[in-house]
């Protein structure tokens, strides 16, 4: 299994280590335009891997592609992040050019790949990415909804009191700040719903704390997480390569399902070795519904910005 992330910035760094970490992958490529940074990187990773006990070889290239062949995953997460008071919206100008042209030189070499997009605005990166190359609608994903959700879980276990292996919950919708859609009414704590426990405005606290968790780390790192977006993709990478069949929420290209066509946004969906392996459509509620669509305006004024 060879997989390749381009960006060797923070998340695309954290993205190779976690891989790394969990030891399914043989080879990670890690490349990035800036002379020297990946391949250091890459080294810098190799040299925890008899302290952390893994095998997986990973190696750093600058903007050389013909390394990245025969890649059966690719994780695009280059272009430039969020600062403090920016929307991911505003970084479409410089990002779009770059996700263009590194979705087409990661096919050109990798036809059988698999694309994972992170670059913001993802979801309108993540329908550009269709645009460009062509790839079948299964082998094109967009991380947000599995970010958000650990983001969401997160937030949830707080205001629960819990431990966060004891709480479950899904965000849907568009990877942005007012376009995220928690789903607080099928938020549990060890299968009972979460608002047996908590009054509605603390759920509804717990909302509107999930749909602003990264602005809120940008404005206490001065730039966007890296952490979480690596962990996140490296959990979408592993059930594509061990097949898991696991549901996760990933930016998808829909036509129809939940009464939305021609845009990729986030709604749960089974990964396995063919990536995106199904849309599960759950009964959503009026107010929910309603979310949805406006979060799918949302990012459908987004992709008008493409060129
Ligand atoms: C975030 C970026 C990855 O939410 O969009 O942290």
């Amino acid at each position: 299994m060879k997989v390749t992330v381009v960006g060797a910035g923070a998340v695309g760094a954290s993205c190779a280590e976690y891989i790394a970490i969990k030891n399914f992958a043989s080879e990670v490529v890690l490349l990035d335009i800036k002379e020297g940074f990946a391949e250091g990187k890459a080294m810098d990773l190799m040299q925890t891997a008899s302290l952390n006990g893994f095998d997986t070889k990973i190696t750093g290239v600058t903007n050389d592609y013909t390394k990245t062949a025969g890649s059966d995953i690719a994780v695009i997460t280059s272009g430039i992040p969020r600062k403090p008071g920016m929307t991911r919206e505003e970084l479409i100008g410089i990002n779009a050019g770059i996700v263009k042209s590194v979705s087409a030189s990661l096919v050109e070499h990798s036809p059988n790949v698999i694309l994972i997009v992170v670059s913001n605005p993802m979801d309108t990166m993540t329908y550009l990415a269709h645009k460009e190359t062509g790839l079948p609608k299964n082998r094109i994903i967009g991380m947000g909804g599995a970010l958000d959700s650990a983001r969401f879980k997160y937030r949830l276990a707080e205001a629960l009191e819990a431990p966060i292996s004891d709480v479950d919950g899904m965000v849907i919708g568009g990877h942005s700040d007012k376009g995220m859609v928690p789903l607080t009414r099928l938020a549990t704590r060890n299968s009972v719903p979460a608002s047996e426990f908590i009054s509605e405005e603390r759920l509804e606290q717990v909302l509107q704390d999930t749909k602003v968790g990264g602005a809120t780390l940008t404005g206490l790192l001065g730039t966007s997480a890296w952490y979480a977006p690596g962990a996140a993709v490296s959990g979408l990478v592993q059930a594509i390569a061990c097949d898991q069949k696991k549901i996760f929420p990933c930016s998808t290209l829909l036509d129809g399902e939940y009464g939305l066509s021609d845009l990729c946004i986030g709604v749960p969906v089974v990964l396995g070795k063919n990536g995106i392996e199904k849309v599960v459509e759950i009964e959503l509620s009026d107010k929910e519904k309603a979310a949805m669509q406006e979060s799918a305006e949302g990012v459908k004024a987004t992709n008008s910005l493409l060129q």
